[in-house]
């Protein structure tokens, strides 16, 4: 009863002047992590949530991973094929489902790890990905001069933070996947279970809406922090459940060290670099 009584409504409106407050004002690129019941009850659900982003953001992105087509090892058999329907896994969110299911939404090929892209710059952001290194739409995002938004989760949902444990060099373990009908290695990460490790490292815009808390980052910000905290500390941001995945990292960690990888530049954007510096120069 006391519950219902306090149930808060969240209007189309109420989110747009939220974003609005963040300073999305419809050029930004950014990523998106959110919680639809953080809101209270939002009229429309995540197709309004939708909506509000692409009108404060130029692109809007979202992870669409699909845990289900992980398959056991390099023995298994394949049970399951990525299409680019792929059922989101409900631990994504529903607003990541709902953007798959918009025809004109773009996904990356990853079978396990994919992202979701609306909007400007969704093809080279999307582009970047490798199965070596899964988070570098992140890459393209902080080339981009783009944003993380929280809508309602914290850290351990925040992706970027991934990219970042990538560049200082963190372990990845080895996972597999049907890529081309065949059983195919890829990298994955730690868990980010204790991401909210980063936080007293970033300091986001915030504002509420309805029950919801909004933080805004710049992904640049994020993974700068994240490159700077594990240098100093290589295991600051593995949990410590004992039978976490996690523990495999922090052992190749302590044999092995950090081993720093580079920022790719996307190709298209080497190019325009490179156009750039010679019109400056002649
Ligand atoms: C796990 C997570 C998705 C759970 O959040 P959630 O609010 O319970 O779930 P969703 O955002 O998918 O929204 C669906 C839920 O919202 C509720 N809901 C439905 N309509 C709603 C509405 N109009 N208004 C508010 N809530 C509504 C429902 O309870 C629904 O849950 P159900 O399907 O179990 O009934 C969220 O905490 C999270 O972590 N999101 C980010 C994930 C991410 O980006 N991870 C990156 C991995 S590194
Ligand atoms: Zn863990």
């Amino acid at each position: 009863m006391l519950n219902l009584a306090r149930r808060v409504q969240v209007s189309s409106q109420q989110l747009d002047e939220g974003l609005a407050a963040l300073g999305l004002s419809g050029d930004q690129h950014i990523i998106v992590h959110s919680s639809l019941k953080s809101f209270g009850t939002l009229d429309g659900g995540a197709g309004t949530l939708l909506e509000a982003l692409e009108r404060c953001a130029a692109t809007v992105v979202a992870p669409a991973f699909s845990y289900q087509t992980l398959l056991r090892g390099p023995e298994s058999p394949i049970h399951s094929q990525f299409t680019r329907d792929t059922r989101v896994s409900r631990d994504i969110g529903r607003l990541s489902q709902t953007m798959i299911e918009r025809p004109d939404a773009q996904r990356s090929f990853h079978p396990a790890l994919s992202f979701v892209a609306l909007g400007q710059h969704s093809d080279v952001v999307l582009a970047r990905q490798t199965l070596a290194n899964p988070y570098a739409p992140i890459g393209a995002l902080y080339d981009l001069g783009g944003y993380a938004l929280l809508a309602g989760v914290d850290h351990s949902s925040n992706t970027s933070i991934h990219y970042g444990e990538y560049l200082a060099g963190m372990p990845l373990l080895t996972r597999h996947v049907s890529y081309h009908g065949r059983v195919t290695a890829c990298s994955f990460p730690n868990c980010s279970a204790d991401f909210e490790r980063l936080s007293p490292h970033v300091t986001p815009q915030t504002v509420h809406v309805g029950r919801s808390q909004l933080r805004l980052y710049r992904v640049r910000d994020l993974v700068d922090a994240t490159v700077n905290l594990v240098r100093r500390d290589p295991e600051a941001l593995l949990c410590t459940y004992p039978v976490c995945r996690c523990n495999q990292v922090r052992q190749t960690l302590r044999r092995e060290g950090l081993k720093p990888r580079e920022h790719d530049l996307d190709p298209r954007q080497l190019e325009e670099a490179d156009t750039a510096e010679l019109n400056a120069v002649h």
